[in-house]
């Protein structure tokens, strides 16, 4: 049984304390985080490809780095934009870019430095630039509801492949995950 993306950013928005005012902020700002949305690409792949098992990632297929670097400034602005104003679109997108992470097989363990790397250079800028801090706080709540849906996508596909594969419940599943933690 796979989360509903929709019901996720729903409990994410409330976990988060999400608001209206963080949202307005955003869309106030959206052209600025298009302006630097390059700049915190190349910050960011700069970072991958400095670690040796991730610049081997970025460097399997011909092209790769050059299209991901598009990809990041559609994912970046789109923290501004929200989408449809962060609804089900924008859920189904968050939840997607977290199972291609899982499918080409990416390593949970790269994601959060991977953000906490976005996250320390967007605030070096906003700090360079005089913008507010109502702006970033809305910006670093909207990059862990990103990083949520990218981490919960892992767990939540192994879990399925696990059940499909085997016939199991997920109640047996779930005691062979605590019995296997409690014998470490
Ligand atoms: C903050 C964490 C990350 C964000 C926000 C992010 C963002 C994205 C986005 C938006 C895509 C495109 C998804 C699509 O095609 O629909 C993507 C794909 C991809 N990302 Fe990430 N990424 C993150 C972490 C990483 C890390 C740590 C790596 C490690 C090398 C990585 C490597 C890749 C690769 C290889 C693809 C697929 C590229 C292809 O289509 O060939 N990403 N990522």
């Amino acid at each position: 049984m796979s989360i509903d993306p929709v019901v996720f950013m729903t409990t994410l928005v409330r976990r988060f304390d999400f608001t209206e005012k963080d949202k307005e902020i955003l869309k106030a700002n959206a052209d600025w985080g298009l302006e630097i949305a390059a700049e915190m690409a190349d910050h960011f792949y700069g970072y991958l490809g400095r670690d040796e098992e991730m610049n081997a990632v970025l460097n399997e297929t011909e092209g790769r780095v050059h299209r991901l670097k598009q990809t990041f400034v559609t994912w970046f602005h789109e923290m501004f934009t929200g989408i449809d104003n962060w609804g089900d679109n924008y859920a189904q997108r968050r939840w997607k870019i977290g199972l291609v992470h899982v499918k080409v097989g990416i390593q949970p363990q790269h994601i959060v430095p991977g953000m906490a790397t976005v996250v320390n250079e967007v605030g070096k800028k906003l700090k360079t630039e005089g913008k507010s801090e109502e702006l970033q706080a809305a910006l670093g709540k909207i990059c862990m509801i990103d990083l949520a849906f990218i981490e919960q996508s892992y767990i939540d596909v192994a879990t399925n492949a696990v059940l499909k594969e085997t016939g199991w419940s997920a109640a047996l599943f779930k005691r062979l995950v605590s019995n296997g933690a409690a014998s470490m």
